[in-house]
């Protein structure tokens, strides 16, 4: 009874020169950022911190979304607007993150699965009550000495396929997240080869569960050689072996990709994505952007720390890496705009 606007939804959060701002981070990830800057990890501050992100001036222009977590989208900023009207107000639609983390996958020594499932349809609904449009859920999948095995893979798009199809039952368009860590010391072409099984097992899952592909977002890891690598691939190579393996794996009926950034820099993940779009964009079915957490929000975080007093330049911090993604997402990013004030 959603097709229409799911597709829609999907379309529009993949819109050109838009992506998506992730700023869904549990309390843990949220604290143990906080922490490393001395800000204190109370409701209070990440609710100030999230106000200080949405009420920037202008991001209209450049997030289509921004994915929130459930102590975000209940939280207002501190004159009485609800994130998800400030959100609305300025264009942008809500998002929900859905899944509850990744969790040690039973006899499987250093894999994951993520959990989440039970009590779904029920807080979809929720949720979409609250203005929620689109969801997310991260599947995280480790490469190292004989892993990822075939029943992490298979567990991992088993849970995300039955997620995608709760989300379109209820309304949510919703973003697939298979990630494959950038952790070890593995070569590119090992984490083209992982990225290739994943994503196959994804799309055979998302099949089965009847997950429509025309109403949901893929949210990717790029094709990486391993942060511990001693070879280093090249941004070309990287931009390369991602979309080719997008390509193998991605019907072209999906209407974007919305990469997560994973730990990279701030300036070689826009320069990444801008690469592909630079060499490949009008070759591709599929539009290729961002929905960055740590690539977008790290200058502003450090910038902010907690002052009110810095709000404003934290804000101009925000304003330009969503700048330089949104050109990255039309191909049009060069190294010297990080150079050019906000
Ligand atoms: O699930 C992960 C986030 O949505 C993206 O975060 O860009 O910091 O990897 P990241």
């Amino acid at each position: 009874m959603y097709e229409q606007e799911l597709a829609a939804t999907a379309k529009a959060m993949v819109a050109p020169g838009k992506g998506i701002l992730a700023a869904d981070e549990s309390y843990s990830t949220a604290n143990k950022r906080f922490q490393k800057l001395g800000i204190p990890t109370t409701a209070e501050m990440r609710q100030a911190y999230r106000e200080m992100l949405f009420t920037t001036p202008g991001i209209g222009e450049f997030f289509s979304g921004v994915i929130l977590f459930d102590e975000t989208i209940r939280q207002s900023t501190r004159d009485g607007r609800p994130f998800t009207k400030v959100l609305q107000d300025a264009g942008i639609i809500p998002g929900i993150k859905l899944d509850a983390g990744a969790k040690p996958l039973a006899k499987a020594p250093g894999e994951l699965v993520t959990e989440g499932l039970d009590g779904l349809r029920d807080r979809i609904a929720e949720y979409y009550k609250m203005g929620a449009r689109f969801a997310k859920w991260r599947a995280v999948i480790t490469i190292g000495d004989g892993i990822p095995s075939h029943r992490c893979i298979d567990t991992n798009a088993h849970a995300l396929a039955r997620y995608a199809a709760l989300c379109q039952e209820g309304g949510l368009t919703p973003i697939v997240e298979p990630e494959v860590l950038m952790d070890g010391n593995h070569t590119l072409e090992r984490s083209y080869a992982v990225h290739h099984d994943v994503l196959k097992a994804v799309f055979d899952a998302l099949y089965v569960q009847g997950v429509e592909p025309d109403q949901m977002v893929l949210k990717p890891s790029m094709v990486i050689s391993g942060i511990d690598c001693p070879q280093q691939a090249s941004i070309e190579e990287v931009a390369q072996w991602t979309v080719k393996c997008l390509r193998e794996r991605v019907p072209a009926a999906v209407p974007g990709c919305a990469f997560l950034s994973g730990g990279q820099s701030d300036e070689l993940a826009t320069a990444h994505l801008n690469a592909m779009n630079r060499l490949f964009k009008d070759e591709l079915p599929w539009a290729l952007t961002f929905s960055y957490g740590r690539a977008l929000q790290q200058a502003a975080m450090q910038t902010w720390r907690g002052q009110d007093a810095t709000v404003a330049a934290a804000q101009k911090e925000l304003y330009h890496r969503a700048k330089l993604n949104s050109a990255a997402s039309l191909g049009q990013y060069q190294p010297d705009m990080e150079k050019v004030a906000a």
